[in-house]
């Protein structure tokens, strides 16, 4: 087990994705994911507000409604710690003291429940004073709604601020971090964001932590994922340099005699400040893999050899950026 940050939250060291909820996977095969990740041994839902606004036809809230389906019909609410997000629902879009406590409302309605154990800024707000927000979360904290605040998507700035504030006021500090972190996308994160998390013991909660399904090794050329309802997310991993991280992840997968996703996750679960990496199933059979990373401790020199190949990339995307700006 592993303990998000300095909270009295203590989770199984995988947290699972909710996004494909009511958008990949239908409701039956939802809740057979989430049994099947409780009786593997996990016990912490990543959701949030407005998954999965994105998806044709849809409004956000599916994510939560199946989740809150799930918790009603199993009667296990308090065998998980729930974490959710507010700012991107299309009914409660940013941080607002009001639109905080009215998104609050609903997403403890949707997920039939009376708190909410991990409650996400799921994106910064610049247009809302930053004391007002900080204030409305703690606000939810005293109520018992909320048990502990998180960051997602914030700079490392900003997060500095949110703790000063909180610290100078005497409101809920955050205790977790939710970033883009994976091994085909290190920054900002490593550089910018890990140093603040150790600083103010943040737990670290990254996502996209199979990079949207490429760290898995089934997309191996551009055509594999032409027309996968993931295209447009994992599009931007396809470099060469990317396919050379997935061959490394190969020859360490195949060491160990487990799926490349697993090692992917366990290479995350190695770093400092990181508690549990989130990633979603679409189906049990994915989940199998994504649960072995609890079960497989990679060797320095293993970790160190993912380390170099995946270097390449930030460099060369480094690159880039400077020769796109010249
Ligand atoms: N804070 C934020 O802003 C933010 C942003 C994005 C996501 N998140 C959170 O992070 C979670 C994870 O993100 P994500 O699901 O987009 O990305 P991910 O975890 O990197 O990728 C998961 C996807 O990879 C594929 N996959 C998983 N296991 C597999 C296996 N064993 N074999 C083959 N394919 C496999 C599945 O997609 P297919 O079956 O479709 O290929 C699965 O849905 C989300 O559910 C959400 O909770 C947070």
């Amino acid at each position: 087990m592993a303990t998000i940050g300095t909270s009295a939250l203590d989770v199984f060291p995988l947290a699972l994705g909710g996004n494909t909820f009511g958008w990949t996977s239908d409701e039956a095969t939802s809740h057979q994911v989430l049994d099947a990740f409780v009786a593997g041994g996990g016990d912490f839902i990543d959701t949030a507000d407005g998954y999965s606004a994105w998806a044709p036809g849809h409004s956000g809230g599916e994510s939560e409604t199946v989740i809150g389906s799930w918790l009603k019909s199993r009667g296990r609410r308090d065998d998980v710690v729930i974490g959710t997000k507010v700012s991107q629902h299309p009914q409660f879009r940013g941080l607002s003291a009001t639109n905080v406590r009215a998104a609050a409302e609903a997403s403890l309605r949707r997920l039939q429940t009376d708190h909410i154990d991990l409650y996400y800024a799921h994106f910064d707000d610049p247009e809302v004073d930053l004391a007002e927000t900080v204030a409305a979360f703690d606000g939810l904290v005293n109520t018992g709604k909320v048990r502990y605040v998180g960051l997602s998507n914030y700079s490392a700035e900003r997060v500095q601020q949110w703790v000063s504030i909180a610290q100078g006021s005497g409101y809920a500090a955050p205790v977790a971090l939710q970033p883009h972190y994976n091994l085909v996308s290190r920054e900002p994160f490593e550089g910018q964001l890990a140093p603040v998390a150790a600083q103010h013991q943040l737990g670290v909660v990254p996502y996209f932590s199979l990079a949207s399904g490429f760290l898995t090794g089934k997309y191996r050329t551009r055509e594999d994922l032409a027309g996968s309802d993931r295209e447009s997310f994992t599009a931007k991993y396809f470099t060469d340099e990317g396919l050379r991280v997935v061959e490394q992840l190969d020859r360490t997968a195949q060491a160990h005699g487990v799926a490349l996703s697993t090692v992917a996750l366990a290479w995350l679960q190695s770093k400092p400040t990181v508690v549990a990496p989130i990633a979603s199933a679409r189906n049990p059979e994915q989940l199998a893999d994504l649960l072995a990373s609890a079960t497989v401790d990679l060797a320095v020199d293993e970790v160190a050899a993912l380390d170099a190949f995946s270097d390449e990339v930030t460099r060369t995307a480094a690159e880039r950026a400077s020769e796109s700006a010249a």
